[in-house]
């Protein structure tokens, strides 16, 4: 085995990239529980590919087929339920599990200097996974599928002179028909998971080039052993990937008892609006994007005017590629910050999930007000950064990571 690796490696870096990366790759011994969420956001990236490969084998692309394929699927495919809701529930799990990994990054100011790159690459990724899941949310062909997707493409039309233009050149019609479905299916199961994949090979690179903070912000590389080992830092394998291995266990038992037991989620995972075939003459009663949407498009519609409300929509994204510049506190984690950082944060994530509640009610004049408060809330957050982590008073970093 020896001698074959050392050919192996005479030829190709194995041994180097194992130790870089995993067998002398030392992170801080105090991750907690928020640090499950990147390796689980990766088990979640291989179980989409994989059914989605299974799926791409019997569903078919087109206007008159893609419904009754995913029932064909649905029914006489074997194991074929079990595939879909897989990747069905996986869509959502992906959110939930990618939302919680950018909460730890801003409980713990782990976008801070040196890891700016980490986070923009981790943005670029939840952009490219925000239009990876709008793509797909068109593939079953059902109502929901056509309605939202005229909805957001349509929002492109309010771009003064060439917004016409170019709602029909995404759509490659008049109106969302075959043509945009199977550019869609072409984005959704080639190029997006090409982009997708690149960016998650960039996001780590990037990471383990300036290695993994922790929720203390420390860094452990101050303080190192004769050989060079940080005093704070355990190998990554075996410490951490045995760690994570219950992350997973306990994740998939959770995964799997919603796939088996409740795939639709209430109407929030699968729509109900979904189980009707696609009608270009009959709009449902009540049109809302899925629930990992719903709070950007609570920001949209809190404003009044169509163009401004597509702005604030993108800018609320937008911010969120900045925000290693917008945080100027000495200290990088929650628990060394004053009580502005927190009082903020807690504002934030309180105005976001509302947001999210929203998006998925119908207008009311109350609702529109209360949706206008937390947009401005959320916006507030971003813009007084720079003020109110320059002006609290910070506690004192330990030296050395605290348990
Ligand atoms: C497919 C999606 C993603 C995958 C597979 C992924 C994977 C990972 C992994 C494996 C780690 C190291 C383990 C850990 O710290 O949990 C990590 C760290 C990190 N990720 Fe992601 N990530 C994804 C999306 C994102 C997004 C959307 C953001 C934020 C915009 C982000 C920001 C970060 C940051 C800041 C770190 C460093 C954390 C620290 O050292 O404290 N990631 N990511």
């Amino acid at each position: 085995m020896s001698k074959f690796m050392d050919w192996v490696d005479a030829r190709f870096p194995a041994t180097k990239m194992w130790e870089d990366h995993l067998s002398k790759y030392y992170a801080p011994k105090n991750f907690n529980f928020f640090y499950f969420f990147g390796s689980l956001a990766l088990l979640v990236l291989v179980n989409q590919i994989v059914t989605g490969v299974w799926l791409t084998m019997s569903y078919t692309p087109s206007a008159e087929e893609a419904f009754a394929s995913v029932e064909y699927i649905m029914r006489d495919v074997e194991y074929g339920s079990i595939l879909r809701l897989l990747h069905s529930t996986g869509a959502s799990a992906f959110f939930i599990v990618v939302y919680l990994h950018m909460f730890r990054g801003l409980l713990y100011g782990s976008y801070q200097k040196p890891r700016e790159l980490v986070w923009v690459f981790g943005m670029l990724i939840y952009l490219a996974l925000m239009a990876e899941a709008f793509m797909g949310y068109l593939l079953p062909w059902g109502q929901m599928s056509y309605w939202g997707a005229q909805v957001i493409i349509s929002l492109f039309g309010a771009i003064p002179v060439i917004g016409n233009d170019l709602t029909q050149w995404i759509r490659g019609d008049y109106l969302i028909s075959g043509i945009t479905l199977n550019r869609f299916f072409a984005l959704h199961v080639v190029a997006l998971p090409i982009v997708i994949l690149g960016l998650v090979v960039l996001h780590i690179l990037a990471l383990h080039e300036v290695g993994s903070n922790n929720p203390d912000g420390v860094d452990i590389k101050k303080h190192k052993d004769e050989n060079g080992v940080p005093l704070d830092g355990i190998a990554f394998h075996p410490y951490y990937t045995v760690k994570d291995i219950v992350g997973v266990v306990v994740f998939l038992f959770i995964f799997c008892s919603i796939v088996f037991f409740f795939p639709e989620m209430g109407g929030y995972f699968l729509e109900k609006p979904n189980f009707e075939q696609a009608n270009a003459f009959k709009t449902p009663e009540h049109i809302a994007p899925v629930w990992y949407f719903t709070p950007f498009y609570a920001i949209l519609r809190a404003i009044p005017d169509k163009l401004m409300g597509v702005i604030a929509m993108g800018a609320a994204i937008a911010v969120l590629f900045v925000l290693p510049w917008l945080d100027r506190s000495p200290v990088k984690s929650m628990r060394y910050k004053g009580w502005l950082s927190k009082i903020w944060l807690v504002v934030f994530c309180v105005a976001f999930m509302i947001l999210g509640v929203l998006g998925v009610l119908a207008p009311t004049p109350e609702r529109t007000l209360l949706s206008q408060v937390c947009t401005f809330l959320y916006f507030a957050y971003f813009i007084l950064m720079p003020f109110y982590t320059r002006l609290e008073k910070t506690k004192p970093v330990p030296e050395r990571v605290t348990g």
